[in-house]
């Protein structure tokens, strides 16, 4: 009933290539399975360079940049679109800071990773970009609306 009243945000969420060929696919899942967003978009995907460099273009000069787009290219990702109220802060909560190092126990980076330029997981940083980012690596019809049934007290 309070998410009726209050905007639901997208937020997109990517299991980087490390996370895949860690296993930690259905572990990252899970967190925001648990946490109570709802699910709208998933698939494993290999990601072609031109879409790499679309999705980090703001990052373009940066010295990690050319590494960042072979890393994310590097073999399949898992992409998700995750909906709710709040989501996107939430979600950048539940992923921690983009070192390892630094992200808080409890954290996914926190507790799976160590090297920033290996961090496991994306999530949008704010909901304009978890709207450009969810359009952006799925097409139209690939997202799901549906509607959770009987439970209120998830989104
Ligand atoms: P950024 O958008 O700053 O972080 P986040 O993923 O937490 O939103 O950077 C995007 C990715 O670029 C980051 O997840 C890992 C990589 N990166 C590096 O490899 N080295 C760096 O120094 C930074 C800042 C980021």
């Amino acid at each position: 009933l309070v998410a009726s009243l209050e905007q639901v945000d997208q937020t997109y969420i990517m299991v980087k290539p490390d996370g895949v060929q860690r296993g930690l696919v259905g572990e990252i899942i899970s967190r925001f399975e648990r946490k109570g967003f709802k699910l709208t978009g998933l698939k494993l995907f290999q990601c072609p360079k031109e879409l790499a460099e679309e999705h980090y273009k703001d990052l373009k000069g940066k010295p990690f940049y050319p590494t960042l787009i072979d890393y994310i290219t590097s073999g399949p990702v898992v992409c998700m679109v995750w909906e709710g109220v709040g989501v996107v802060a939430s979600a950048r909560k539940l992923i921690g800071s983009t070192n390892p190092l630094q992200a808080e126990p409890g954290t996914i980076r926190g507790d799976l990773a160590v090297q920033t330029g290996r961090n496991v997981v994306h999530g949008s940083d704010s909901p304009e970009n978890g709207k450009r980012e969810a359009a952006l690596w799925f097409k139209e019809g690939e997202l799901c609306e549906w509607t959770p049934a009987q439970a209120p007290w998830l989104m």
